[in-house]
């Protein structure tokens, strides 16, 4: 049909709805649910940042990630080069390709880190499969981590075998690599965490780490958090990296954007809820602080599994299945540079898997040293806002605070002012009457505003 005239046709496509569901739930459900969103949400006091998370992934992350799928599969290419698709038919400023530049960019950075993180999840595998956390003190389990942390050659070890699996999966192509691992994996993920939160049912703090969720204090919320609660709707939505893009790429034509995306985020949603509430009951069963940051699943968790019977199994059991999560999003972050190095003449799949790959392996070692030879190492030491920073907090904050919500808020700025209409109104299928215009009207106005405001307000 002459609307589908600008994608691809020698492209792989995900075989079905399910299996783009299922793809984009595992790249958004990772790391970000089960490690990041209860350490952060313990270190900002609880329910009120629970709120104020929620109000980012309904009136920025969805209409983000509508977006981005949106110009994905208009453009039938990678980030970079779809957008230069787009901006080219329609005679508009070639500087919107830098939304797919530096969404690629941000992507390569996240994952140098993200993989030392899966390599801590890996080597948990290992001690806990071990039995090292039975009968282990609160003190012993929190040396079991600093010292993980502190040792680079292990850490360069585990950061490596995950590095490996990601790149065995990607360069198997889209189908017979990515879709076939997702699979497996993601129902796998899902039903863990429910018996995770059946343990916390059972402890007697259950309700105390439910109140911490759900009852909000807004004397503890903070500027600074509320910036962390947009960041982290776009991390958790992979958002602002060109994946969801590279992703709606291989979206075939007939699936709705917008239920896909809605599914996606309530998936997303959803499992950091039960992270949190599968987690903070055991934090607080053992008298432990929520506000323990990074550590809280590898010091906290252990305890309890330490404890419970079962706990060798379930321990191992928890950490494959954080490990697994980790690699679903992992794949995805590879995805947008992968496809966009496949666009080269004479670059094939796993040609552009390893170069890529292998790059963004060699990243990761700064991350590693941040966390002990360069522990003191801060690079952007002379600037205020930087300072104590080392390379592994750099990335972090830059991609969550800086690059993913700019490049959200020109996407937003891009569908909503500038992308066709006819191409607009074509993709999204959802006719132009009440739906469509009230989908335009919060991409115009509210996304970018509500992307400004907390900008504006963490400058103040
Ligand atoms: N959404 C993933 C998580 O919550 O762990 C992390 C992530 C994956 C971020 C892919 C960005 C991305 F492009
Ligand atoms: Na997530």
């Amino acid at each position: 049909d002459a609307t589908s005239d600008n994608a691809r046709k020698d492209h792989p496509m995900w075989s079905s709805r399910m299996a783009f569901i299922l793809a984009a739930s595992g790249s958004a459900v990772g790391l970000g649910n089960i490690w990041k969103f209860p350490y952060i949400t313990g270190e900002n006091g609880g329910g009120a940042f629970v709120l104020v998370y929620l109000l980012c992934i309904g009136l920025i992350g969805i209409p983000i990630m509508i977006a981005e799928v949106m110009i994905g599969r208009r453009g039938g290419r990678s980030p970079i080069n779809s957008m230069r698709q787009l901006t080219q038919r329609d005679g508009l400023s070639k500087r919107w390709v830098w939304i797919g530049g530096m969404g690629i960019l941000a992507s390569i950075l996240i994952l140098s880190f993200y993989s030392v993180i899966g390599g801590w999840a890996l080597a948990y595998i290992g001690n806990s499969a071990n039995g090292l956390f039975i009968g282990a003190s609160t003190e012993a389990i929190g040396t079991m981590f600093s010292s993980l942390l502190a040792d680079p050659y292990t850490l360069l070890l585990w950061h490596s075998v995950f590095m490996l699996l990601v790149i065995m999966i990607v360069a198997r192509g889209l189908r017979s690599g990515m879709e076939k691992a997702i699979n497996i994996l993601m129902p796998l993920l899902f039903v863990l965490l429910l018996v995770m939160v059946g343990y916390a049912m059972s402890t007697n703090s259950f309700a105390e780490g439910f109140a911490f969720l759900f009852q909000p204090d807004f004397s503890k919320l903070t500027t600074a958090g509320v910036l962390t609660a947009l960041g982290h709707a776009f991390f958790t939505l992979s958002l602002g990296m060109g994946v969801m893009m590279a992703y709606g790429s291989y979206l075939p034509k007939q699936v709705s954007i917008v239920k896909t995306a809605v599914t996606v985020s309530v998936v997303d949603t959803i499992v950091a809820l039960l992270a949190g509430l599968a987690i903070f009951p055991l934090v607080f069963a053992n008298g432990l602080e929520a506000g323990a940051g990074p550590g809280l699943i590898f010091q906290t968790l252990p305890i309890a599994f330490g404890q419970m019977s079962g706990g060798i199994l379930f321990g191992s059991l928890f950490f494959i299945l954080l490990v697994v999560a980790a690699i679903t999003s992992a794949i995805s972050l590879l995805e947008p540079l992968v496809e966009w190095f496949e666009e080269q003449k004479g670059i094939s799949r796993l040609s552009g898997t390893l170069i890529g790959g292998i790059s963004i392996w060699a990243l990761g070692i700064l991350t590693i040293l941040s966390l002990n030879v360069w522990a003191d190492v801060h690079p952007l030491g002379m600037f205020e806002r930087f300072s104590g920073k080392t390379f592994f907090d750099l990335f972090d904050y830059a991609t969550a605070n800086l690059i993913m919500p700019l490049v959200g808020l020109a996407t937003a700025l891009f569908v909503g002012w500038f992308m066709s209409k006819p191409a607009a109104e074509n993709e999204l299928n959802l006719g132009n009457g009440l739906a469509y215009n009230s989908f335009m009207f919060v991409i115009r106005f509210i996304t970018p505003a509500a992307v400004l405001v907390v900008f504006i307000y963490n400058l103040i």
